[in-house]
């Protein structure tokens, strides 16, 4: 993947663990220059060190992805110091209460809609209006294979994750005539903190169990999908917008 994004000016959010890091090391590797968002000032200054450490170009930026003045002075942010913002990874996204439809509260359904719908939305207002004005760039949003399956217990997330597809096909439709991509993907089980929080809820499935519904028998790697948002964020995928891609070890064949 070196050079696959040499120089370009990228962006993403909830870089300071898992996917998100994965991603923000991989585009490093790719040669880009990245932007590291997230909420956790700790979790992304550690992601900008190890960009740093293999001689990637990277700086951190604390924002909040629900918060509407963060987003844009994030994006102004990016502009000001690189001058476009040519690939945005929104990537940013919470679980909420892992707990049957019936038992939810009505805060975590706000909580889960306000990081994982809200929060990619108010992402991409703001990179394509940017990227409008630059003439094109790439979008790639997070998305799961909640996001094309229902899974027991995860109902509301589940929920938030399809509207992500929904987003990323609209925002695609919208942009296709002005140089923009918008695509999402979606990951099956993750070696991250976030799968690692899933599966350790008592009297819920756990990593076999995860494991087991995977016809490769085993979770990805983090960086098995930051290689993916890469190659979909260069022109290797020039003539890909509008797709929802499973990165699932064979989930959603099932
Ligand atoms: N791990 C998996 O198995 C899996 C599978 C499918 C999809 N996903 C999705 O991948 C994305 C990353 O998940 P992960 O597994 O790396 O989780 P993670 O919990 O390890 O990392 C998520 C990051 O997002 C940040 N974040 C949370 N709320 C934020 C906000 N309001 N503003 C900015 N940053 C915020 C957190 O601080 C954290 O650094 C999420 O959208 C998740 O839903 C994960």
């Amino acid at each position: 993947m070196a050079n696959l994004l040499e120089g370009k000016s990228a962006l993403i959010t909830g870089c300071g663990s898992g996917i998100g890091r994965a991603a923000a090391l991989a585009f490093g590797r790719a040669g880009a220059i990245v932007t590291c968002a997230d909420v956790d000032q700790k979790g992304g200054d550690a992601t900008v060190a190890l960009i740093r450490e293999a001689h990637g170009k990277a700086e951190f930026v604390r924002a909040d992805v629900t918060d509407p003045n963060q987003v844009q002075a994030l994006i102004a942010h990016v502009v000001t110091g690189h001058g476009r913002l040519d690939c945005a990874f929104n990537n940013a996204g919470i679980e909420g209460d892992v707990i049957e439809l019936h038992d939810a509260s009505e805060r975590n359904f706000d909580r889960v809609m306000g990081v994982n719908v809200k929060g990619v939305w108010l992402c991409m207002k703001y990179e394509i209006r940017q990227m409008r004005k630059q003439g094109g760039g790439a979008i790639v949003n997070t998305a799961s294979v909640a996001g094309l399956s229902g899974f027991p217990s995860l109902g509301i997330y589940v929920a938030s994750k399809h509207a992500v597809v929904g987003l990323t096909k609209s925002a695609a439709v919208e942009c296709a005539q002005v140089g923009i991509r918008v695509n999402a993907v979606c990951p099956g089980p993750v070696d991250t903190p976030m799968m690692e929080r899933i599966a350790s809820n008592e009297g819920q499935p756990g990593r076999k169990d995860f494991e087991a519904i995977v016809p490769m028998r085993r979770y990805a790697a983090p960086r098995e999908i930051a290689e993916t948002v890469v190659w979909l964020c260069s022109d290797q995928a020039s003539y890909i917008t509008g797709v929802s891609l499973p990165v699932d070890g064979g989930l959603v064949a099932t």
